[in-house]
């Protein structure tokens, strides 16, 4: 995961979101789901001097990391890094959160549609109502795109999906999931295979 592609993620909200980004400012909570070594975490910290961040993650790996990240940094004392299923999570922290992160994780989780959904309808009730989800995933192209060659990223996709199980949508796909999820409020915006979509109730 490319610094770029979280700074990016930031930048998209802050421009499109700017009274929220305000208020933000002033203070509020993050969580961000797959947090792994925490590094899009820290950008939010050092951008939004006044908020609390939880940075949750299932991975022992990750979370070691995090930890020592967090551990050797000015903003320690806003950070808390977890280990926990959002599902366990989210019975813990009915709505708590003014903003949730979800970067380059979907893809990651294991299991079938019916599990990403589980999760985001858990992402729902630890939402405030105002609040905001913001998913960063590249997308692949629509298979009835005209393209004349195969792209490499497109490869790189298929072989993380055949060896990992990895579950890559297309634009149409992910909007149709996200029907089917809680949230019936969504903004989708595209920079190259980057796409940000952000979630609201
Ligand atoms: C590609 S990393 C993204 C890291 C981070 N979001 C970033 O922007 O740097 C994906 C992370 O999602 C975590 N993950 C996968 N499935 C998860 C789940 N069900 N719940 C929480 N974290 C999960 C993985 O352990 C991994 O650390």
């Amino acid at each position: 995961m490319s610094g770029q592609q979280a700074a990016s993620l930031e930048k998209i909200f802050a421009a499109n979101f700017k009274d929220y980004k305000k208020k933000l400012r002033k203070g509020g909570k993050i969580l961000e789901v797959g947090c792994g070594y925490g590094y899009t975490l820290k950008g939010w910290a050092e951008k939004y001097k006044n908020i609390e961040i939880i940075g949750l993650d299932i991975d022992d790996n990750a979370i070691k990391y995090a930890i020592e990240l967090v551990k050797n940094s000015q903003w320690k004392d806003r950070i808390q890094i977890v280990k926990s299923t959002i599902h366990e999570f989210a019975q813990e922290y009915p709505q708590e959160f003014d903003l949730i992160l979800l970067n380059q994780v979907l893809h990651e989780i294991e299991g079938n549609d019916s599990t990403r959904k589980a999760i985001l309808d858990n992402l729902y009730i630890i939402l405030k109502d105002d609040g905001k989800v913001i998913v960063g995933e590249s997308m692949i192209p629509s298979v009835f795109t005209q393209r004349k060659k195969f792209l490499f990223y497109e490869i790189v996709h298929k072989w993380f999906e055949i060896l990992f199980g990895s579950r890559f949508y297309d634009e149409d796909q992910f909007r149709e999931f996200i029907s089917t999820t809680s949230f019936k409020n969504v903004d989708m915006f595209k920079r190259g295979t980057d796409y940000v979509w952000i979630l609201q109730k």
